[in-house]
């Protein structure tokens, strides 16, 4: 795009006086114009014909813009000055034009407690709970040592065990997954830690289990609080040894392997019940991290409902254009016992079950238009439909319950727009606000 393709210095000075600091890239993402206001909040001009990418982001691992555009994503993000100046940001919000190009809208940044959206390796987030967990990730991630991450089921366990991995100077060796809940005992011993010929009925040849073949790399032990205590006191002599005895093995073979754990329990209280070893905990938990639930980072709502709709726009045959605010408001303020991984399966459903290009709560699945789950996951999976009329006992801390009084607060009151925020008719809000227990007055 450099040389006599350029635009004259007057198509920046034209972007400028309309819009401030703009850039235009073409659809490589390289730097088509830039407009003076841009040219200062950068510090430099950037080169015509240069990757926006590499100026905008470097090598910082928070790579929000770099992945929005490669992905092909509108984006609103606040990314850290690339002139590295402490403490500063930059705002970004870039906008495809169609498949031509994008234009990039910049402007300085807050300095902190911003709740502008981030994506740190796939995660999108504005919380700053998230964004305090994305820092200790890139801080870590470095370090050898071993991180145990909490979080219920949906909340991005495993995303976060990738950026570990990703961040690491292991990110060319292997990344390996297994689920310690998904095996019976002596299956997920070889699995772990291998086998060798003979050791059991079909155990034709030797078999390196995920130990070996994470070598040099990130081994993720998801659900780590179900392993059986026989099976934790070998894991602990691998921590500590670093080699592993394959099952029917005699030669111990030697593993460097940096282990990522997770799970949905307290590991303190499996330690104190007597289900966890705690030597164990605490070779596995030297860095321990914490994903909070969705329910309890709302604001992150509905910016996923906007990036899984862009991302699904461009894969399903379904277009959505708009989201109908009734929409919105059940989707914010439902409860996600599956966190991250339930609300892009209702888009998901939304995609497959609709038409058209308004996303319209009928297009939702049903226990979210009429719910009644309870708070706690494992019991709430898969959500059942809600029996019609008033059969629901009153519970005035229900689900349900919180939406209509959000409803009714944000409508100061007004039950016919409360009705129409929430998709259903106004007989039934005040059926379902006299069933639960909620003043119609
Ligand atoms: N913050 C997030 N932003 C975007 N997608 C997310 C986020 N957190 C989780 N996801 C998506 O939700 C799903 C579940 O994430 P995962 O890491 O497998 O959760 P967990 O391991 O805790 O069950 C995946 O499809 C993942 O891509
Ligand atoms: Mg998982």
């Amino acid at each position: 795009m450099a040389g006599r393709d350029a635009p004259p210095p007057v198509v920046g000075r034209a972007l400028g006086a309309l819009a401030g600091a703009v850039m235009v890239l073409d659809a490589e993402l390289r730097i088509v114009a830039t407009s003076p206001e841009a040219a200062a909040l950068l510090g430099h001009s950037p080169a015509l014909g240069r990757s926006a990418v590499a100026v905008l982001c470097g090598d910082t691992p928070d790579r929000p813009v770099a992945e929005a555009l490669s992905a092909g994503r509108a984006v609103d993000a606040v990314i850290p000055h690339p002139a590295a100046l402490a403490g500063r940001t930059l705002r970004v919000r870039a906008r495809p034009l169609d498949a031509a190009g994008w234009v990039l809208l910049l402007e300085e940044g807050d300095a902190d407690g911003d709740d502008a959206p981030v994506c740190f390796h796939g995660m999108w987030t504005r919380d700053p709970a998230m964004k305090a967990v994305f820092r200790v990730l890139s801080r870590v991630a470095v370090e050898d040592v071993s991180v145990l991450v909490r979080g219920e089921t949906g909340a991005g366990k495993e995303l976060a065990a990738r950026a570990l991995h990703d961040l690491s100077p292991r990110k060319d060796g292997p990344f390996r997954a297994i689920n310690c809940a998904a095996l019976p005992a002596n299956l997920l011993e070889s699995e772990l830690f291998g086998h060798v010929r003979g050791a059991f009925t079909g155990a034709v040849k030797d078999s390196p289990g995920h130990f070996q073949l994470a070598h040099r790399g990130t081994l993720f032990l998801d659900e780590v609080a179900e392993l059986p205590l026989e099976l934790q006191a070998k894991l602990l002599r691998v921590v500590e040894t670093r080699h592993v005895l394959p099952v029917g093995g005699r030669e111990p073979v030697p593993v460097d392997v940096r282990i990522v754990s997770a799970t949905h329990r307290a590991l303190r209280a499996e330690v104190a019940a007597g289900r966890f070893r705690a030597d164990l905990m605490f070779r596995l938990r030297v860095v321990p991290v914490f994903l909070p639930p969705l329910r309890e980072r709302r604001d992150d709502i509905p910016l996923l409902v906007r990036t899984y709709v862009e991302d699904m726009n461009r894969k399903a045959r379904r277009r959505i254009e708009h989201i109908a605010p009734a929409t919105l408001a059940l989707l914010s303020t439902y409860d996600y016992p599956g966190n991250v991984r339930e609300l892009r399966n209702f888009l998901a459903y939304a995609y497959a079950v609709g038409t058209g290009p308004v996303l319209l709560p009928t297009d939702l699945p049903p226990e979210l238009v009429e719910p009644i789950h309870s708070d706690r996951p494992e019991l709430a999976e898969p959500a059942r439909v809600a029996p019609s009329a008033a059969v629901v006992p009153a519970e005035p801390e229900s689900p349900e319950a919180r939406r209509i009084r959000d409803a009714l607060s944000r409508t100061r009151n007004s039950k016919t727009r409360a009705a129409q925020l929430l998709g259903i008719s106004r007989v039934t809000l005040w059926r379902r606000m006299v069933a639960l227990g909620i003043a119609t007055h």
